[in-house]
């Protein structure tokens, strides 16, 4: 490869259920150059989320479904090479809304400078970028938790569920997690300070796992993951509980979606209420959240891991991962150093 090219992912065609690596392409192309107010940037770390799955489909959702052929998009951290962005040099550190590309020009009002001095340059796209965000906002905005409830976080040892479980402890609750492993799982206890966690994958009977480290109930659920762990929380809810409904990854490879009303006779019982929510919703409150998350990381009080795939061309692994539970904490791609320090 020359100077003047790079290499991009492509969705090269849509996955029924579970995505492969059939499902990307790995093209060279020629290196964009910025136009006036771009930036050119040199990736060096990329996101893969969930939520991409949904990208992958065609279909209406939040997020555009991506065209077949085309660069997919992701969350970047990326070093400068050349801007004609009055608020950008070349050597800074960017994040914004880039693609699955080792090169990329932005404009420059779409992205935001990190300061490498303040934390690693990765957290950008996690503790201190869109997981962290979600997870701030999804727990003190709409489930508000208060001293004394227990709270209870799906995909808890996720880049989301992470933070969301250690700001409900900060609020004053009891803090549950539920993790696909052992391992997550003391993670989650020993480093976070979460309460008790539930190893769902280990666990024959959830009903009673989960009673058993909720005595007095479920106040808040804050759930990642929909499907038979959700009904199983469901059904301990307290009255009064508040459900923040941030994703539903067991369902997002399904091939069939359930249907029927299912588990709601429980929120009737219960006065509950149930809310989704989208951090784009957030977009003007982004610097609030940055704030106080990074306040608590220097105060010691919030704690985050990081998985990372080296290698650029190991992207579709990382992502794969992410419905085999692979990672702990967010999950990143490096794809390069910096080279101005
Ligand atoms: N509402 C929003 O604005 C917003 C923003 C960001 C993310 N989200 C959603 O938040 C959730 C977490 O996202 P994230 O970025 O933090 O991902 P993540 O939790 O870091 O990674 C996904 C995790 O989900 C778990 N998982 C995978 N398949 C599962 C299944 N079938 N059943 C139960 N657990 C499963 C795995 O952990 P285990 O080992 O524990 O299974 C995996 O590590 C996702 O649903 C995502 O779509 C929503």
């Amino acid at each position: 490869m020359t100077d003047e090219t790079t290499r991009q992912w492509r969705l090269a065609s849509r996955p029924t259920g579970e995505p492969t690596e059939e499902n990307f392409e790995l093209v060279t192309v020629e290196r964009p150059s910025p136009d006036a107010g771009e930036v050119l940037f040199r990736t060096l770390y990329l996101s893969v989320d969930p939520y991409m799955r949904g990208r992958m489909r065609d279909a209406d959702s939040y997020a555009e479904p991506w065209a077949v052929g085309d660069p997919m998009q992701a969350g970047v951290v990326g070093e400068v090479i050349e801007s004609r962005h009055d608020d950008f040099d070349a050597g800074d550190v960017v994040t914004g809304n880039g693609l699955w590309a080792e090169h990329a020009v932005v404009d420059g009002s779409e992205l935001r400078a990190v300061d490498p001095d303040l934390a690693p340059v990765s957290t950008a796209l996690g503790v201190l970028g869109m997981p962290g965000v979600t997870a701030f906002f999804g727990m003190a905005d709409v489930a508000e938790p208060v001293p004394g409830d227990t709270v209870v976080v799906s995909a808890a040892a996720g880049a989301v569920g992470s933070v969301a479980g250690q700001i409900a402890s900060l609020a004053g609750a009891r803090v549950v997690g539920i993790a696909g492993s052992d391992r997550k799982c003391s993670w989650l206890t020993d480093d976070l300070g979460f309460d008790a966690a539930v190893n769902y994958k280990d666990t024959e009977n959830m009903h009673a796992a989960l009673s058993n480290a909720c005595p007095e109930g479920v106040d808040v659920y804050f759930d990642n993951v929909g499907g038979p762990i959700t009904d199983a929380v469901w059904q301990l809810l307290n009255v009064g509980a508040r459900v923040a409904v941030c994703g539903q990854i067991s369902l997002y490879n399904a091939t069939e979606q359930p249907t029927g009303p299912r588990k709601l006779g429980q929120l009737v019982q219960k006065r509950a209420r149930v809310q989704g929510f989208l951090v784009g919703d957030y977009e003007n409150r982004w610097g609030e959240a940055l704030t106080r998350l990074g306040g608590f990381i220097q105060s010691g009080d919030l704690g985050y891991s990081e998985s990372v795939v080296d290698g650029f061309e190991n992207a579709p692994d990382a992502f794969l991962g992410l419905f085999d539970g692979e990672n702990i904490g967010k999950q990143l791609v490096k794809v390069g150093d910096r080279r101005h320090d």
